[in-house]
């Protein structure tokens, strides 16, 4: 995917320099080639070997520092990438940029830039609040510059608050969404509603019944439709998964909180990607007080709770519908009964007998079935890679191409 992309790491001079550095190494990791600038402060808290050592280049930190005579340093590097991202910003960078100071290696590359820039601020938490340092973000917001905003927790000056920079792994995270989202504009806008996981049924005020869903499926699915730049809502039954990023998660526990969830967003959802395992039964009378033990044998009545899918497709106007089936035996029969009696426009079958297509596994394998009888198997993979291959296959239908 990443087609070696080349990312200018710029670090100015906070703590947070050895997140930066960690950065540089999932970077080069992850396949992107990396440029580092420091400025002189951020060399107080690393040196440049470190980041010339995990990015494999030389690391520039002086405006009139020029090693190769043919080329001018700042404005090579300038033109050279296809993302800029600041990691550390210190508030006096965001000062310098956002009133066009530009008097040092990275402030004038920076001002040179025609790329795109992300930028990781990270700083003391009445510094982030100072009206000065909200006003400066404000401008450069203005200018095209996107934030990654900090987190909130313990900072290295002893406070509490706002002011962490965001985790390497969050970083490289919208790293990447940046240039997912710039290669599939198809889905900017696009409101998708995804269920995930599991449902869980009351018998009584302790026990229940549910399944082994982990909705690690659907939260893949989830992540990677608002990567593209999707407005995700994901409704999702118990599970232990963290909400992807910029995702909107609403949690759901019985069948019946999920039906209603899933409607109350349905007149204004695009698509739908159903992923979650509803429970097919729930107990007919979920009683207030712990059942006490009696006979041998114990006999409890079950009711259907209600098909939200097939309650979809009945009433669907112009949303495109995608379900998901789990089958364990003549799974491509079934799979297309479901597609026809759910009036969807695509089923996403799961052979769940079959090696690494456990519920709860992190690995599947999916025979996408569409309206139109077209089949295609995504092979087994990665759940975060079927996703974006069941994104892929899904595209021409969100864009009224046909599948
Ligand atoms: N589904 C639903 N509501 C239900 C049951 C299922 O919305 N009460 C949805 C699932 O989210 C999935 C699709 O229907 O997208 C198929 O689910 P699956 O469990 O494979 O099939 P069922 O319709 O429940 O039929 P069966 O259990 O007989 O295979």
């Amino acid at each position: 995917m990443n087609q070696k992309k080349r990312i200018l790491l710029c670090v100015s001079g906070g703590i947070a320099v050895f997140k930066a550095a960690a950065l540089t190494s999932k970077l080069t990791q992850n396949d992107y080639e990396v440029k580092v600038l420091m400025t002189q402060s951020a060399e107080k808290f690393v040196t440049p070997l470190t980041f010339q050592a995990l990015s494999r280049g030389y690391v520039h930190d002086d405006t009139f520092d020029e090693p190769e005579p043919d080329k001018i340093a700042h404005i090579d590097a300038a033109d050279w990438a296809d993302l800029i991202v600041i990691a550390p910003a210190t508030a006096n960078v965001l000062g310098k940029l956002a009133n066009g100071i530009a008097d040092d290696m990275v402030t004038t590359t920076l001002m040179a830039a025609t790329a795109p820039i992300l930028v990781a601020p990270a700083m003391n938490v009445h510094m982030y609040q100072h009206p000065a340092v909200q006003r400066n973000m404000t401008t450069l917001e203005e200018f095209g510059y996107r934030f990654i905003e900090p987190d909130d927790g313990y900072l290295a000056c002893g406070y509490t608050g706002k002011g962490r920079m965001a985790e390497p792994e969050d970083l490289l995270a919208a790293i990447d969404h940046h240039f997912i989202r710039q290669a599939h504009r198809e889905w900017h806008g696009k409101r998708v509603l995804v269920t995930a996981g599991p449902t869980v049924e009351a018998v009584d005020p302790v026990r229940y019944f549910t399944n082994r869903s982990s909705g690690k499926m659907g939260f893949a699915v989830a992540e990677e439709a608002a990567a593209r730049g999707a407005h995700v809502t994901l409704i999702a039954g118990p599970t232990a998964l963290a909400t992807p990023h910029g995702v909107q998660r609403i949690d759901v526990k019985s069948a019946e909180d999920m039906y209603k969830e899933v409607h109350r967003a349905y007149p204004d959802t695009d698509l739908v990607i159903k992923a979650a395992a509803v429970a097919d039964y729930k107990p007919e009378d979920a009683v207030t007080e712990k059942i006490k033990k009696q006979d041998d044998v114990m006999t409890l009545s079950l009711v259907k709770t209600p098909d939200i899918l097939k309650s979809l497709g009945e009433q669907k106007k112009d949303q495109v519908l995608v379900g998901f089936a789990a089958e364990s035996q003549q799974v491509e029969e079934y799979g297309r009964k479901k597609l026809h009696e759910k009036q969807l426009d695509a089923i996403a079958i799961n052979h769940i007998a079959k090696e690494g297509m456990g519920f709860d596994g992190d690995t599947n394998e999916i025979m996408l079935i569409f309206q139109n009888g077209r089949e295609v198997t995504i092979p087994l993979s990665q759940k975060r890679d079927v996703a974006r291959h069941l994104l892929d296959e899904i595209e021409p239908l969100i864009t009224g191409r046909g599948s």
